[in-house]
């Protein structure tokens, strides 16, 4: 195999699936997502609804990871984190954020932009006990984004969180909870050859309405 550092500027490949046209799009971004959403499911995409989450510090240095989209609707795209780790606290000092989720398969982009606020307790109580038991322990035993000395340091405290927590229901841990972001914008940008994509850009007025607008690629 060629070295990586002599290949990565000639991979190139045509976007050729489909075009979007202004008269496809459905006046509200939400069911628009779900349709979008619904192809990229049928198209058997793995971790469909894996997203890029970009936050940044009060002083607007920004940092990004992938999450999981676990629910969206007409308040917001939701996701679930513990609320002390690099994105926790950045999201307490600024709490705006923008997600990105791209469908390879179907040559999709998503883009979501808006104020991220924690779901209720509730909420996130009902989402945490969904989860397999392994992963509710998961979150007891990391504090996500800290250093951790070794892995072993990991290992003991699930086995000390499998005992206490044994024949009894998981709580959920106080730092663990959902983030939804509202859209103030939601763009879909569909690849075209020579690179002149079809994008479209939905922004929120005043009114709760949504303004739709062709960007250039
Ligand atoms: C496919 C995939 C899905 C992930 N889903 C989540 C998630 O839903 N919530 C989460 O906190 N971290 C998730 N992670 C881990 C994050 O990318 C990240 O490592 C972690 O949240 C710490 O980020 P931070 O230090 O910037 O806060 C996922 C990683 C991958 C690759």
């Amino acid at each position: 195999m060629e070295d990586p550092i002599d290949y990565v500027a000639s991979l190139r490949h045509d976007y050729v699936a489909q075009g979007l046209r202004r008269s496809d799009l459905d006046a509200d971004p939400l069911k628009q997502f779900g349709t979008w959403f619904t192809a990229a499911i049928e198209a058997g995409i793995r971790d469909v609804n894996a997203m890029s989450l970009a936050t940044a510090t009060a002083d607007g240095r920004p940092s990004v990871r992938v999450v999981l989209l676990k629910g969206f609707g007409a308040d917001g795209f939701t996701f679930f984190t513990n609320y002390e780790s690099q994105k926790g606290r950045e999201l307490n000092a600024n709490p705006y954020a923008e997600l990105a989720i791209y469908w390879p398969q179907l040559e999709r982009q998503v883009r979501v932009r808006g104020s991220a606020e924690k779901t209720s307790r509730e909420e996130s109580q009902r989402y945490f006990h969904s989860r397999p038991v392994g992963s509710q322990l998961g979150a007891w035993v990391s504090h996500q984004s800290e250093p951790v000395d070794a892995r072993r340091v990991l290992d003991a405290r699930l086995a000390e969180m499998t005992e206490r927590f044994a024949n009894r229901e998981i709580p959920l841990p106080p730092n663990w909870g959902g983030y939804r972001v509202k859209p103030e914008t939601i763009e879909f940008w569909q690849g075209r050859p020579n690179r002149l994509h079809d994008r479209f850009r939905y922004l929120r007025a005043a009114d709760g309405s949504w303004q739709i607008d062709r960007l250039s690629p």
